[in-house]
Formats: C-alpha cells, sequence, structure tokens
C-alpha cells in the first residue's frame, strides 16, 4: 500500500484513477433467482419442450449468473471505463493512426435510410446508397490519383489480398504468374504474409542507411520472376521513399509491378498521389486515413485502387453507372423528383435517365472477395470524413499529422536514441538502446506510461529497430495534449536514470499488475467455471 502510494505521487501529469478497481466477475455478482425482466403469467396453451426438442432439452440450468437489470448495467458500465480510448486522450499507437473519430460521421451513418439499407434492396430503391459508394470511389481515386478502385476488402490484410490477386491475375494473362515478391525490412508485417498466402515466394530487401530502399541491391534482385515489390509508404519507420519513381522504373524495366500499401496515406494525403509516382496498385486503410473506427471500434476497410490496366481484374461486383430509357423532363418537375439525372438535364428537354448499377458478368474478374459489397457503414464515415474536411482540410491534416510527429521527436531526442535520422513523417521511432543499459526495455517504458495516463505506444515493432518506440500520434493531438504526453515520457526517462525498479515493475496504477504476458497469449483462462462453494442453482 506504501509503496504504491509513494510510486503514484511519482508520476507527474495526469493519472486517471479508474472508477473502481475491485469489480467482481458477474458470476461471483449472480445470486438464486434474481432477474432482470419480469413476464406476465402464461395465458396460452404450454407447450411441452421435450416433445419440441427432444435430446436437445436440458435438463440442468446453464449455470448464468442471475442479476437484476440495473446490476448488470452498472457491472458492465464500470467495466467500461477500464478500457482506454482515444475520445479520453492521446492513444500513441505507431502505425495505427488512432485518429479521433468525429461526431459528425457517426451522425451521417445513423441516419435511418442509410443504416437500415439492406444489401438485397432492389438496386432501383437503394440509388442513394449507391451514389455514396460511387462518390466515395470518386473521392479516393482522386485523392490516390489512380484510375479505378474497389471499395469490397474489409481490411488493410484484405485489401493487399485482393491487389496482390489483381497483380498474379495480370501477370497470369500475361503467360506467368511469376513466383516471388519482394518486401523490403520496414515493411508492414501482414505484407510478407499476404504475399505468402497468394502464393508467392517472399523475398527480403534489406533496408539502406537511411531506412530507404537500395537501389542498386533492388536492381541486382529484380527478375523476370519478380512479380512485384511490396512497399509500405511512407514505411513502418515513418520515412518516406524519396526514390519511389526510380523503384517503379526498376520495376518496370522488368515487367513486375509495384504495390504499395497505402495505410499510412494520413502522411500523404493532399500533399503527393501514389498513381503520380509509379504505383500500379495500393490499399487504403479507411480506418487508418479517414476516420472510420480503428480496433474494437468496428469493422474496417481496405479499398484498393489501381491503374486501368488492371481494371478487367477487379473482384465483382463492380459498380457501373448505365443509361436508362430516355424519359421527357418536365417543366413542372418538383422537389420530390430526386431521380438522379444527367448534368444536361434541363426542363423540357429529353432526359436520360442514369442508374447505378452492380455488375457482375467480368470475365476476368478475380471473383468474390466477400460477400455484398463491402461494410458500408465505414463507406459513409469515410465520405462524411472527406466532404467535411474538403480538399485543404485533409491537406492540413496530413500536415498537422507530420508536424505533431516531429514535434515529439524533436523534444525527446535527447532522451531517447533515434536510430534513422531520415526525417520522419507521420510517426516517430525511437529505440531502447539508452534506457537498455540500465535494464529497462521498450515494454516497461511502455507499462509506465500507463501509470502516467496514456496508452502504450507499439513496442518492439518495426523489428528492424532493435527495441523500438514506435509514437504516432496522428493530428488530433493539441499542443497540451503533446506536452503532457512528452512530460511523461521525460519523467520516465528520469525514473530510469534513478529508480529504474519503478519502471521494470510497472504499471502500478491498473487493477492487475504487470501480468506474464506468454501465459496470457498461450494459456488464457477465457471460461468461468463454478465452484464447489457456489449455491446451486434453481
Ligand atoms: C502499414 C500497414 N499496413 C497494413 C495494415 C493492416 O491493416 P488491417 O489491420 O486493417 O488488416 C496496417 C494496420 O494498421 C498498417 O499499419
Amino acid at each position: 500500500m506504501a509503496v504504491t502510494e509513494t510510486i503514484e505521487r511519482k508520476t507527474t501529469g495526469k493519472v486517471r484513477p479508474h472508477q473502481t478497481q475491485n469489480e467482481g466477475l458477474v458470476f461471483e455478482k449472480s445470486s438464486p433467482g434474481k432477474r432482470a425482466y419480469k413476464l406476465p403469467p402464461l395465458d396460452v396453451p404450454a407447450v411441452d419442450p421435450v416433445s419440441l426438442l427432444g435430446n436437445s432439452w436440458r435438463s440442468e440450468s446453464a449455470q448464468l449468473p442471475e442479476l437484476s437489470e440495473i446490476e448488470i448495467i452498472r457491472h458492465f458500465t464500470r467495466l467500461s471505463t477500464w478500457n482506454y480510448a482515444i475520445d479520453l486522450g492521446m492513444y500513441p499507437l505507431g502505425s495505427c493512426t488512432m485518429k479521433y473519430n468525429p461526431r459528425v460521421n457517426e451522425f451521417v451513418s445513423r441516419i435511418e435510410g442509410l443504416a437500415e439499407a439492406h444489401p438485397y434492396r432492389p438496386e432501383s430503391l437503394a440509388q442513394g446508397a449507391l451514389e455514396i459508394i460511387d462518390l466515395l470511389q470518386k473521392c479516393l481515386i482522386e485523392i490516390t490519383g489512380m484510375d479505378t478502385i474497389t471499395l469490397q476488402p474489409a481490411a488493410g490484410a484484405h485489401g493487399e489480398f485482393t491487389g496482390i490477386l489483381l497483380i498474379r491475375a495480370w501477370h497470369e494473362s500475361q503467360g506467368n504468374a511469376r513466383r516471388k515478391v519482394l518486401i523490403p525490412d520496414s515493411a508492414h508485417g501482414t505484407n510478407p504474409a499476404t504475399a505468402a498466402i497468394c502464393g508467392y515466394t517472399v523475398e527480403n530487401l534489406k533496408s539502406n542507411a537511411d531506412g530507404g530502399i537500395d537501389l542498386e541491391a533492388l536492381a541486382r534482385q529484380v527478375d523476370e520472376d519478380t512479380a512485384a515489390l511490396m512497399l509500405t509508404n511512407p514505411s513502418t519507420l515513418g520515412v518516406f521513399e524519396n526514390e519511389i519513381h526510380k523503384i517503379a522504373d526498376i520495376l518496370h524495366a522488368k515487367g513486375a509491378l509495384l504495390y504499395m500499401d497505402g495505410a499510412n496515406m494520413n502522411a500523404l494525403v493532399g500533399k503527393v498521389r501514389p498513381g503520380d509516382f509509379g504505383v500500379d496498385v495500393m490499399h487504403l486503410n479507411l480506418h487508418k486515413t479517414f476516420s472510420t473506427p480503428h480496433g474494437g471500434g468496428g469493422p474496417g476497410s481496405g479499398p484498393v485502387a489501381c491503374k486501368k490496366f488492371l481494371e478487367p481484374f477487379l473482384p465483382v461486383p463492380v459498380l457501373v453507372r448505365r443509361e436508362g430509357v430516355p424519359s421527357q423532363v418536365s417543366d413542372h418537375s418538383s422537389d420530390e423528383d430526386l431521380s438522379p439525372r444527367t448534368p444536361a438535364s434541363r426542363p423540357g428537354a429529353p432526359r436520360v435517365e442514369t442508374q447505378l448499377t452492380w455488375e457482375y458478368n467480368r470475365p476476368q474478374s478475380v471473383g468474390r472477395v466477400r460477400a455484398f459489397y463491402g461494410n458500408t457503414g465505414m463507406f459513409i464515415r469515410a465520405l462524411a470524413y472527406i466532404l467535411a474536411n474538403g480538399p485543404d482540410g485533409l491537406r492540413q491534416t496530413t500536415e498537422d499529422a507530420v508536424l505533431n510527429a516531429n514535434y515529439i521527436r524533436k523534444r525527446l531526442e535527447d532522451l531517447y536514441e533515434l536510430p534513422y535520422k531520415t526525417p520522419s513523417m507521420h510517426e516517430v521511432v525511437f529505440s531502447d538502446k539508452r534506457q537498455a543499459a540500465k535494464g529497462v526495455k521498450t515494454g516497461d517504458i511502455a507499462k509506465r506510461l500507463i501509470d502516467y495516463g496514456f496508452h502504450p505506444y507499439t513496442v518492439s515493432f518495426p523489428l528492424i529497430v532493435h527495441g523500438a518506440l514506435m509514437i504516432e500520434p496522428t493530428e488530433s493531438e493539441s499542443l497540451e495534449e503533446l506536452d503532457l504526453f512528452i512530460d511523461a515520457m521525460r519523467s520516465i526517462a528520469r525514473e530510469v536514470e534513478e529508480t529504474p525498479e519503478l519502471v521494470k515493475t510497472a504499471p502500478h496504477s491498473t487493477r492487475v499488475s504487470r501480468l506474464d504476458e506468454v501465459q496470457a497469449a498461450r494459456k488464457p483462462i477465457l471460461r468461468w467455471r463454478p465452484t464447489p462453494e457456489l449455491p446451486p442453482r434453481g
């Protein structure tokens, strides 16, 4: 107790105590006979469950917890206060772009006609939803500088999978699927996994001293057996690949394609367009760059944009705009007439109706990658974000994200080792080299950060930095919040010098202290089992 008090007093800044740290299991709160509902007496003939269910009828209770409604509500509400969220404070989890999700996105996505639209609704009655998909596609094509797009993939890794399938299908159409995919050691971990699952051999490219691609080594490694290079840009070091157009030229000269993992587009939107520097196919993470919730907040979306020559291979269905039967536009067309028109339509002139429709008959398509059309709720949120920001707002967002990362870099580089001095984009990667000399590792510092009220940064990734501290503040953070985070990190660096044990044994302010992470990952106890002391259930 005394130790905990000393430790808590020693943290500067904003330790946020949890609402309660002593919440029991819902099973422990149970008392026999309690109910969260009350049914009226049966006023219809009783049925015999055994005759209906046969052997499936269970004769004993399932031993579920028995509680009143308010006890359940309070239990889960209290548990929810143990979660950390972007709505509580900075969430500097590098590589994840944990940015604030503006409430306008949520408002728009909950509009009844959109939220309740069913994928089986006839196309003629779903034109509004399809217009949203069409407009989002156009916006993302404009932002990436590519020619065409599919919104179907449900996550970044799923987008990679779809993109590499496109590349494979195109090579096959040229007579040879080729054998290998090159991947730099600064790539996101999903890249090699994707290439392998698409049947390619992964060949590693070593980064140069700046964290970029060594062009000479690349030229030696690319051959007629190379299907593509998968490049995370900016890389997991937060470094932009300055020579990307030369990389594209080297690949194209050997008939190989350039795949860009565009999940880090938060550093590029509104500044440069991958389609302009030689990228053939790329994915975006809407749930990072375009503010739809990331992580436990909801489903993801990993659209794949590509150049024209890959269009025939896009997954089905593809959204197309068809012209329908010409009709006469009335001079008195009312405001209620919301059917889509060509821009040229004017009262009295013959109008050509257009309709958005899903096209399935595409013989060269890689097929379906997902049920229905993608995670539509994410599309609505992303489009709301894009339209609310507009081109200038998106550009400003990018600049702020890069500025914030560089502010942190500048204010911490005297205390934490910076292995790559190349200019940072949206995130900065330190190493624990100096702290490790005192026996303190990146994981210890991250856990101590919890005591200061922050979600940890990304630990020990990317792998090319030993003991990495990967920090991505995003544009969401104010100068005040950045300063609090910096104060916490500086304070921890001091603690490492003065009282390293304090950091090595953190966290001290949480309900459970340091966990055995291997045990927790490999042998989690996920099931409550009744103990003999518990009263029998009726
Ligand atoms: C650079 C990069 N690529 C790919 C992914 C994979 O995306 P997802 O987790 O949606 O599959 C991520 C995830 O954050 C990422 O940061």
